[in-house]
C-alpha cells in the first residue's frame, strides 16, 4: 500500500550495473515502485568526476535507463529522466553551496577515503581529488531536495550522502524559513554485503562482479568461476560462508532457500552442482528481463523517447521549486 510519499534514488552510470549494485540498491526502489509514486533518474552529472569520455557518460547512460526499463519497475509509478536533462539542478547545486559548509565536505567517506589513500602513499593530501568529487554530496542535495522527496531508497554506502541532503535542507531552511522537506534514507535491513566470485565484496575495483544483464553464456561462465574451498563433495558445508549460496538467498523463494541451505549441510552435493542450481535459478529470474533489457540496447529510439517524456515532467517540477528557492534568496 502506498504510504502517500515521494520515494528518490538515483542511479549513477559508471559501467554495467551488477548483482551487488541491484541486491544492495536497485531491488528496494523497484519493490517499493510498485505500490508508491518514485523518482528514478540517471545521475550522469555524478559521474563526470571519474569519466571523462562523453561516448561512455552515454553508453553507460542508455544501459543503465535500460535496466531501470527491463527489471519490472512498477513504470505507471516511476519518473525517470536523466539528470543532466533538468536545468534546475545545476542551478540548486550553485545556491545550495552558499548554505553548505565546507567542514561537512571534508568528513565525506568518499573523499576522506581519497585522502587516507594519497596519505599513506606519502603524497599530497587533494592529489587527483577535482571539486565534482569534492562537492558531490551538494550536487546529490540538489537532486533529492529539488522535487521535495520524502524518502531516499538507497545502498548503505549512500546513507551518508542522504544525511548531509537533511543536514544541507536544515542550515537552508533555518536561514530562508520552511523551504526544504527533510528527506530521510532508507537502507534495506538484512541486505547485507553481496560477495563478489572471489569471495570480497563484489565491487567493479576488485573485478569480481557479475553484470545483471550478463547474456546467458557469460552468466554461466561467470558462476563456473567462483572460488569455493577445497571440500569433497561428500563433505557437510556451511552456506553462510559460500558465496554461493548468499547470492542464492537473494534469488529464491524462502522455501527454496531453506532446501538449498539443508543441501549444503547434508553434504552429498559438490560445488559444481551447487553452481549448476545457482546458475539456472538466476537464470529462470533474469531470461524475460534481460530479452527486454537487449531489445531496448538495440532500439535506443525507445530509451530516447521515455528519458524525453520523464524529463519534460520533471522539469516542470523542478522549475517551480527553483524559482521559488531563487526568489528567497536573490528576491
Ligand atoms: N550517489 C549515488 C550513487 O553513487 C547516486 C545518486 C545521485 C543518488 N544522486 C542521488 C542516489 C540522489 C539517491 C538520491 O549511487
Amino acid at each position: 500500500m502506498s504510504d502517500g510519499k515521494l520515494y528518490l534514488t538515483g542511479v549513477k552510470p559508471t559501467g554495467e550495473l551488477h548483482f551487488g549494485n541491484y541486491i544492495g540498491a536497485i531491488k528496494q526502489a523497484c519493490d517499493l515502485s510498485q505500490d508508491n509514486k518514485m523518482i528514478v533518474f540517471i545521475a550522469d552529472l555524478h559521474a563526470l568526476n571519474a569519466v571523462r569520455d562523453a561516448g561512455v557518460v552515454r553508453e553507460n547512460t542508455y544501459r543503465a535507463a535500460a535496466v531501470i526499463m527491463s527489471l519490472g519497475f512498477n513504470m505507471d509509478n516511476v519518473l525517470l529522466f536523466r539528470q543532466s536533462d533538468i536545468d534546475a539542478v545545476y542551478k540548486l547545486t550553485e545556491l545550495l553551496m552558499n548554505v553548505t559548509p565546507k567542514g561537512l565536505m571534508d568528513r565525506a567517506h568518499s573523499y576522506k577515503a581519497m585522502v587516507d589513500k594519497n596519505t599513506a602513499a606519502g603524497v599530497d593530501a587533494d592529489a587527483g581529488v577535482n571539486m565534482g568529487l569534492y562537492t558531490y554530496p551538494i550536487l546529490m542535495a540538489a537532486d533529492i531536495l529539488l522535487y521535495d522527496t520524502d524518502i531516499v531508497p538507497v545502498g548503505a554506502d549512500q546513507k551518508q550522502h542522504v544525511e548531509f541532503a537533511r543536514d544541507i535542507a536544515g542550515h537552508f531552511n533555518a536561514i530562508y524559513g520552511n523551504m526544504f522537506k527533510l528527506p530521510d534514507v532508507r537502507i534495506l535491513p538484512n541486505a547485507g554485503v553481496l560477495p563478489g566470485l572471489d569471495g570480497r565484496k563484489m565491487s567493479k575495483s576488485y573485478d569480481n562482479e557479475i553484470a545483471l544483464m550478463a547474456p546467458q553464456s557469460e552468466l554461466k561462465k561467470k558462476i563456473m568461476r567462483i572460488i569455493t574451498d577445497s571440500k569433497t563433495p561428500e563433505e557437510s558445508k556451511d552456506p553462510e560462508e559460500s558465496t554461493i549460496f548468499q547470492i542464492y538467498r537473494h534469488f529464491a523463494t524462502d522455501d527454496e532457500v531453506v532446501r538449498f541451505a539443508e543441501m549444503f549441510r547434508a553434504g552429498g552435493m559438490g560445488y559444481g552442482t551447487a553452481k549448476t542450481i545457482l546458475f539456472e535459478k538466476l537464470d529462470s529470474v533474469l531470461a524475460k528481463k534481460r530479452e527486454r533489457y537487449e531489445y531496448l540496447m538495440t532500439h535506443r529510439d525507445e530509451i530516447d523517447a521515455a528519458l524525453a517524456h520523464g524529463a519534460e515532467i520533471a522539469r516542470k517540477i523542478a522549475d517551480k521549486k527553483i524559482a521559488k528557492i531563487m526568489k528567497a534568496m536573490l528576491g
